[in-house]
């Protein structure tokens, strides 16, 4: 077997292998250095214009994840019977999207972010600031504070996707979750987890670690016909 076929074998059992798990083996935890290495595929992963409009929260305190166990349906295993990802799961994140405090043209964030992080030269500001003016304005026409929170979850979503490949690959398990309430996980986050929720808004939540039981169902998919088109 050639280097790439058996990459690609390794890739594609990793795809096969991921599911969306339901319950965890709470006495199972992921090594330290297993889970840096899923946190780097999210810090590495691309994002619009570079500009990472996310941070990850990882709720590793029991005494929080319990104070979101009537919030987060999707999570508290009552919809299927189960323990639930948020009391079982190795670990547990949370996305944050950044608001239109920070990701609005004209935003101080932008232009400390392109000058620190970017190392932008001074002389390239303006033109990339006209640029992203337009991208908001008239291209993408993503105006609205929501509007931008929901093209900063977006960009989160690709990390959280990098993350449970890199888990997969790994032999290790996830579930993404959006199944939660947004006002009170944002009042939560604000008042117990020293969030703030005009910067920042919660998009969407992981859960990592080692299945329980077999996945209950065999994955099913569209045939890729009825998804790929070639032109
Ligand atoms: C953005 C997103 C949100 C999801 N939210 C939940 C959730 O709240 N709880 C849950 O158990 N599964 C959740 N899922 C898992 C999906 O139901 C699952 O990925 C889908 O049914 C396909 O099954 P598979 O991932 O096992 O192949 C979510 C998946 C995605 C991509």
């Amino acid at each position: 077997m050639s280097d790439q076929t058996a990459i690609q074998s390794q890739i594609l059992d990793a795809f096969a292998f991921r599911h969306a798990t339901k319950e965890f083996d709470a006495s199972r935890k992921i090594p330290e250095a297993e889970f840096n290495t899923i946190l780097e595929a999210a810090r590495l992963s691309p994002s619009s214009f570079g500009l990472e409009p996310w941070q990850i929260l990882v709720v590793q305190d029991p005494a929080k994840r319990a104070l979101l166990e009537d919030v987060a349906w999707g999570a508290n295993g009552r919809m299927n019977g189960s323990k639930g990802q948020l009391f079982t799961a190795s670990h547990f994140i949370i996305f944050l999207a950044h608001t239109g405090q920070t990701m609005s043209h004209g935003a101080a964030y932008l232009e400390r972010h392109l000058r620190e992080v970017k190392h932008f030269p001074e002389e390239a500001l303006p033109g990339f600031k006209g640029v992203f003016t337009q991208f908001q304005t008239s291209d993408f026409h993503i105006e609205t504070d929501r509007q931008i929170t929901d093209w900063s979850a977006r960009q989160a979503y690709i990390a959280l996707g990098n993350m449970m490949t890199a888990a997969a690959l790994l032999r290790i398990d996830s579930c993404p979750i959006e199944g939660f309430q947004i006002d009170p996980v944002t009042e939560i986050l604000g008042r117990d987890f020293g969030v703030d929720t005009e910067a920042l808004k919660p998009v969407v939540m992981g859960a990592f670690g080692y299945r329980a039981t077999p996945p209950r169902r065999p994955q099913t998919r569209r045939a890729a016909a009825d998804v790929i088109r070639w032109i």
